[in-house]
């Protein structure tokens, strides 16, 4: 039962160290993989302008936002996402940078969900972009680094995969089953959510707001549902742009094979993503089981910059959220042991060896060792070597009257309970 007067909101979470040492854990994980990628750090503010996301993240994300007006009058927004602010960030400054753009990120997000496993109203959002490259390379050189994030925690080709498909080969495909090119958008909503609608109700979906006629439908169920390339290929690679779509994922999931990252990855022409700015290769990261929600989301979206005013760049990348992801970590064990540590505790006998018991812990901090010590001076030997065992200590320096006149303390290492001297110059 809550004591406190306050609550916290709804979908939002404290961090107590127990909690805050998952989260730590997590990014740090991010962290070092962006540096083995030659990724640079950058960060904006969590409160932009309203307008960034209005008709740019569609209007999943806009009906989620928190937004309000300041008191400057203007409308402004919590970051629901961080692909806009990049975006506008470099707007002001790519001009004069070289390419391609190795940027990554580990922003707070807020988005006004609906609280269901898996989603909350923040969460912390991994966001690793390529700006400026075309080539194909790039696509598939920030799903490495998405996959390489999940493997640095622990994580294998039997615990997750990554879904990946095409917008442009999709629309392609569309077309070629029939759908009007003024549809297409329609069609994608519809794709994008097959899964998690029944059967009946897509298929009476696609029939009447694609406008597809019956046997197409089924057709193109039917292709959804086999989820291979070779499928597409058997019905479609006859037509040029469907097969010059389907050379370029070739290509793509080539240097995905060449990398030792083959097994991680599937082609899957369902996958879509609910964002509006995406131009091309799409992907989703899932568990294994399917029992989570996507771990990780991002693709190709070579419009945005130019959309939010800037120079006209091509850019690829992906989000990955820390709690979902916590999920899955801990479903496998995987989750980090918290423990307190510390590297010496000072206990002082009585309160006349104190001021000697302030000096050590000092110098023994100076010099980059964690110390502790009671704080209450009058506490006897018993409950500080007690506070000692909470707090962690690897060793306990005691420093007795006795010691003191022979110029040394005594070390008690908490594990062995094995004991030493050492002398006071080594300390002070
Ligand atoms: P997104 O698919 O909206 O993409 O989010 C990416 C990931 O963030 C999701 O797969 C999920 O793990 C996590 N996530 C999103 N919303 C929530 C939530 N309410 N609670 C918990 N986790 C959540 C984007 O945001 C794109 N801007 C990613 C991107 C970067 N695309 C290109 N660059």
């Amino acid at each position: 039962m809550a004591t406190s007067a306050f609550q916290r909101l709804p979908g939002f979470r404290d961090f107590p160290p127990e909690e805050l040492a998952l989260r730590s854990h997590i990014q740090e994980a991010w962290r070092r993989v962006s540096r083995r990628y030659g990724f640079q750090e950058y960060d904006g503010p969590p409160l932009e302008p309203l307008e960034l996301y209005v008709e740019k993240s569609g209007a999943e994300i806009v009906g989620q936002l928190y937004n309000f007006t300041d008191k400057g009058e203007r409308e402004v927004a919590l970051r629901p996402e961080m692909t806009p602010s990049l975006a506008r960030i470099l707007g002001d400054r790519s001009r004069g940078m070289s390419k391609p753009i190795r940027w990554f990120s580990t922003p707070q997000l807020f988005r006004y969900e609906r609280q269901q496993r898996g989603r909350l109203r923040e969460h912390f959002q991994w966001n690793v972009d390529i700006v400026g490259e075309e080539d194909v390379a790039a696509d598939a050189e920030v799903l490495a680094v998405a996959i390489d994030g999940l493997r640095e925690l622990g994580l294998g080709p039997d615990d997750f995969r990554a879904r990946v498909s095409d917008r442009r080969l999709l629309r392609e495909v569309l077309l070629a089953v029939g759908v009007e090119e003024e549809r297409l958008p329609t069609a994608f909503g519809i794709i994008d959510k097959l899964e998690r609608m029944p059967r009946d109700k897509a298929r009476a979906t696609l029939l009447k707001d694609a406008k597809l006629g019956s046997a197409e439908t089924d057709g193109l169920l039917e292709l959804l549902d086999s989820a291979g390339l070779d499928a597409v290929r058997a019905r479609f690679g006859d037509r040029g742009a469907v097969a010059a779509e389907l050379a370029r994922l070739a290509q793509y999931l080539g240097a995905l094979e060449a990398m030792g990252l083959g097994a991680f990855v599937q082609f899957d022409l369902r996958i879509v993503r609910g964002l509006a700015y995406y131009t091309g290769i799409v992907f989703e990261l899932f568990d294994r089981k399917g029992a989570l929600r996507a771990i990780c989301g991002g693709g190709r979206y070579d419009r945005l910059l130019e959309l939010v005013g800037g120079e006209p760049l091509p850019a690829v990348g992906f989000g990955m959220g820390d709690v979902v992801l916590g999920e899955l970590l801990a479903e496998r064990g995987l989750l980090p042991a918290y423990e307190r540590a510390l590297d010496y505790f000072v206990v002082a006998v009585s309160p006349e060896q104190r001021a000697q018991a302030l000096r050590i812990a000092h110098t023994l901090r100076d010099r980059g060792s964690s110390v502790a010590y009671a704080l209450k001076a009058e506490l006897g030997v018993t409950k500080q070597l007690k506070a000692a065992d909470r707090e962690g200590a690897k060793e306990v320096l005691i420093v007795g009257p006795d010691e003191l006149a022979r110029g040394c303390v005594v070390a008690k290492n908490m594990e062995s309970g094995g004991e030493r001297e050492i002398a006071l110059s080594e300390l002070t």
